[in-house]
C-alpha cells in the first residue's frame, strides 16, 4: 500500500496542515510506504519571487523532519524534481473536459475573491492529479478541503484508461479524525485567510495569538458551548481525553472565562510543539543535510513515475523518448 501526499509552500506551515494533514503522514510511515513532497509547482501559481519560493520550500522539508517525518522510512522530495509530473498533466488535459476544471474549488475560490485567475490556477486539480496518479498511489492523506481534488483524480484516471487502456490507477482520499481545524477567528485554519497558528512560532507571538482568538461574550458565570467554541476545538486537539471532558464539564457548568481555557490552550501548544523546535534549528543549520534528503528522495520517486510515463506513453502513442 502506498501513501501519497503533498503540501503547497506558500507560507508558514500551521495547525491546520499539522492535525488535518502532516500529523497523518507521520503516522502512516510506520505502517505503509510513503511518497511526501513540496508541492512547489502548485505554489508558483500564487509565489512569483524565485528567492521566497526558495526560502518556503526549505521551511517546509524542514518543519517536516522537525515533526518526525523520517527520511529513512519516506521518501521527501521537491515536486519539481520529478519534470515527469508535467507531462502527465498535459496528457491528462488532452483527456479530461473542461467542465470538470470550471467546478474547481480552487478556480472558484479565486473568482468568488474577484480575482483574476491565470491558467495555472485553473489548472491547478490537473496537476494535483498528475502527482498522485503518477506514483500508483492507494491512499492519499489529506485534509477535507483536499477531497473534491482527489476525486478529480479519481476521474481523471477512469477517462484515460476509458480512451486508451487500464494504466492508471485509482486513488482514495484518506482523512484525519479532524478534518477541519478552525482559525483564530474560526472560519477554516488557512495560511490565505491570515488566521492561522503556527508550528514554529516565536512563544510569545503565539501566545497573544491564543489570547486574541475570538470568542463570545458569555459572561464567566454562565455555561457555555463547547460544541461552538474555537478555544475548545483546538483544546481537543492538544489534550489528553480525560482533561478534555473535564473542560467540557467547566464550559456546560458555566463560571470558567475564555481567557482560563486560553491560557491553558497556549501551555499544551508550548508542551507538544516547544521542544520541536530545537530540532528545527539543528536542520536549518544543516542545508546540505536537506538537499541531499530531497535528492535521495526525488530518485526513488522518479523512478516509479518514469516506469508509469512509459507505460503511458505507450497506450496513447507518444513514442518512448529514447527511441529517437
Ligand atoms: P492553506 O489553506 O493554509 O493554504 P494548504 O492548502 O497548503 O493549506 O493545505 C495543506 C494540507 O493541510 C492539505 O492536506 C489540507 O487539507 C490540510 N489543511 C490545511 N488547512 C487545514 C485546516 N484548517 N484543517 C484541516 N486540514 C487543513
Ligand atoms: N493541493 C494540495 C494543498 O493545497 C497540495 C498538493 C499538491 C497535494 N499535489 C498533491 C496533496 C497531491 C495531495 C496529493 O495542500
Amino acid at each position: 500500500m502506498r501513501a501519497l501526499s503533498g503540501i503547497k509552500p506558500t507560507g508558514a506551515l500551521h495547525l491546520g496542515n499539522y492535525f488535518g494533514a502532516m500529523k497523518q503522514h507521520i503516522e502512516l510511515q510506520e505502517q505503509h510506504e510513503g511518497f511526501y513532497f513540496i508541492a512547489n509547482y502548485h505554489s508558483l501559481t500564487t509565489i512569483q519571487d524565485a528567492e521566497r519560493l526558495q526560502k518556503l520550500v526549505f521551511d517546509a522539508v524542514i518543519d517536516y523532519l522537525a515533526m518526525g517525518l523520517d527520511p529513512q522510512k519516506v521518501a521527501l522530495f521537491r515536486q519539481s524534481d520529478v519534470p515527469e509530473v508535467t507531462e502527465l498533466t498535459w496528457i491528462l488535459a488532452c483527456v479530461t473536459g473542461k467542465g470538470l476544471l470550471d467546478r474547481g474549488t480552487t478556480y472558484k475560490d479565486h473568482l468568488a475573491k474577484g480575482l483574476v485567475p491565470n491558467m495555472g490556477i485553473y489548472c491547478y486539480p490537473l496537476l494535483m492529479a498528475a502527482d498522485i496518479l503518477i506514483y500508483r498511489s492507494d491512499i492519499v492523506p489529506v485534509g477535507k478541503d483536499q477531497v473534491q481534488h482527489i476525486e478529480f483524480a479519481q476521474d481523471m484516471a477512469g477517462y484515460f484508461n476509458q480512451t486508451f487502456r487500464p494504466v492508471l490507477k485509482r486513488p482514495e482520499p484518506r482523512l484525519n479524525e479532524t478534518p477541519i481545524v478552525p482559525g483564530l477567528d474560526g472560519q477554516k485554519m488557512s495560511k490565505s485567510y491570515g488566521n492561522t497558528i503556527e508550528l514554529f512560532g516565536e512563544p510569545q507571538a503565539i501566545k497573544k495569538k491564543i489570547m486574541a482568538i475570538k470568542t463570545d461574550s458569555t459572561p464567566v458565570e454562565e455555561p457555555k458551548d463547547p460544541a461552538t467554541c474555537t478555544v475548545f476545538a483546538l483544546l481537543k486537539l492538544l489534550g489528553t481525553p480525560a482533561e478534555i471532558a473535564t473542560w467540557e464539564q467547566r464550559y456546560r457548568t458555566g463560571g470558567m472565562g475564555y481567557a482560563e481555557a486560553k491560557q491553558r490552550l497556549a501551555e499544551l501548544y508550548e508542551e507538544r510543539f516547544g521542544p520541536r523546535r530545537e530540532a528545527r534549528a539543528q536542520w536549518a543549520a544543516r542545508p546540505d543535510d536537506v538537499e541531499d534528503i530531497l535528492v535521495a528522495g526525488a530518485k526513488k520517486a522518479r523512478a516509479v513515475a518514469q516506469e508509469v510515463m512509459a507505460d503511458v506513453r505507450d497506450a496513447c502513442g507518444i513514442k518512448p523518448r529514447d527511441a529517437g
